[in-house]
């Protein structure tokens, strides 16, 4: 756990963008289960930063999106916005802040109305937040739809006349409207084909420098984060696991789990040159987050699991500047002996 102190709090002068303080969210359901989709996740996110959450499918990161975005409450724990607790705010006041932030999702045809052009789409944000006038609406529909890389015929289209591509940019410009400052980008590229992936990433980066925007990006995906992320946060079944810059996170992690997820990438080398003595696979299904192993979550599939790692839940401390680890027995130089 991160323990706050006054310098902190503002890094580099700056308040965070988002924050995420021992965020926990539980469904109950209705059998009387709980399911423990997110605990004690602590995170700040710097303004103009491209903060990446990886892990499996199932380890809480979409739970974690939407409560950066107000779609769920958190069961404890707070969200903050440039340092103000969400919770704490009036209605009105988030009811103001609200559309400053805004999620895209994986599916691009999902989030679009198919008896709506592609245009009232557009200006559907701005009807509803009851802002300016039609031709001002207008203007800025079709203003996104160029920032996003569309011609302006593509306004009078449908969504199903549109490839999946030309969806998710509608989607960007659909969140660009009304100018966000941050993006939660949940799987993004996933659906997309792989021959698209590269120009809608770059359409992200290029309108991050262009509107100083700050993004999550949710992805399971590695290469996609490597790609575009400032920062990386990986998680293991509700729970952060390794946290910090890019290049050490993807090239030298120092924790079991994101250790195991690396070497289960495929590789971009014929499998004869591939050093498989080398490879570590992760073993076994994830385990149920209804019943989460005690203590350390990886615990059931880590390959250098100790008596302690099922007694006491391992803190996130920071290893390298800038870089977090919760492991008991993770080092500087690497993952413990046998991961
Ligand atoms: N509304 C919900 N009700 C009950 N369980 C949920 C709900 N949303 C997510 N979950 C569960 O929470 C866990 C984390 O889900 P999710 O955040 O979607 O993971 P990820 O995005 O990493 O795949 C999963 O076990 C999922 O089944
Ligand atoms: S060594 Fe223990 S604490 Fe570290 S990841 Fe493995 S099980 Fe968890
Ligand atoms: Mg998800």
């Amino acid at each position: 756990m991160m323990h706050k102190t006054a310098e902190e709090q503002t890094e580099h002068g700056q308040l965070p963008a988002v924050e995420a303080d021992n965020l926990t969210i539980h469904f109950r359901m209705r059998g009387g289960d709980t399911v423990k989709a997110a605990d004690d996740v602590c995170f700040r996110i710097r303004p103009g930063e491209t903060f990446g959450i990886i892990g499996e499918s199932g380890s809480g990161k979409s739970t974690v999106g939407r409560a950066l975005v107000g779609l769920l409450n958190p069961t404890s724990g707070a969200i903050r916005y440039q340092g103000q607790d969400v919770a704490s705010m009036s209605r009105k006041a988030f009811r103001d802040i609200r559309r400053n932030y805004q999620i895209i999702f994986q599916d691009p045809h999902a989030a679009l109305n198919p008896r709506m052009t592609i245009l009232q789409s557009l200006q559907e944000p701005l009807t509803i937040a009851g802002q300016g006038t039609t031709d001002e609406r207008r203007r800025i529909a079709y203003e996104a739809l160029e920032r996003s890389g569309l011609p302006a015929v593509i306004g009078s289209r449908y969504p199903h006349e549109l490839s999946g591509g030309q969806k998710q940019r509608v989607n960007i410009a659909r969140a660009l409207t009304v100018r966000p400052q941050f993006i939660v980008c949940d799987e993004v590229v996933a659906a997309l084909d792989v021959s698209v992936r590269g120009s809608i990433l770059n359409l992200f980066a290029e309108l991050q420098e262009e509107y100083g925007l700050t993004y999550a990006f949710i992805t399971h995906d590695i290469s996609v984060v490597a790609h575009i992320s400032h920062r990386v946060s990986v998680m293991y079944l509700g729970r952060m696991v390794e946290m910090g810059p890019t290049g050490p996170v993807t090239e030298k992690p120092l924790h079991p789990y994101t250790h195991a997820l690396l070497s289960a990438e495929p590789q971009p080398l014929p499998s004869e040159l591939r050093q498989d003595r080398e490879r570590v696979r992760l073993s076994g299904e994830i385990p149920s987050p209804i019943a989460p192993p005690s203590g350390c979550r990886f615990r059931t599939r880590c390959p250098a699991a100790q008596t302690l790692c099922g007694e006491k839940t391992p803190e996130m401390k920071e290893l390298l500047p800038d870089h977090w680890v919760a492991c008991h027995f993770a080092t500087p130089d690497g993952p413990p002996d046998g991961s």
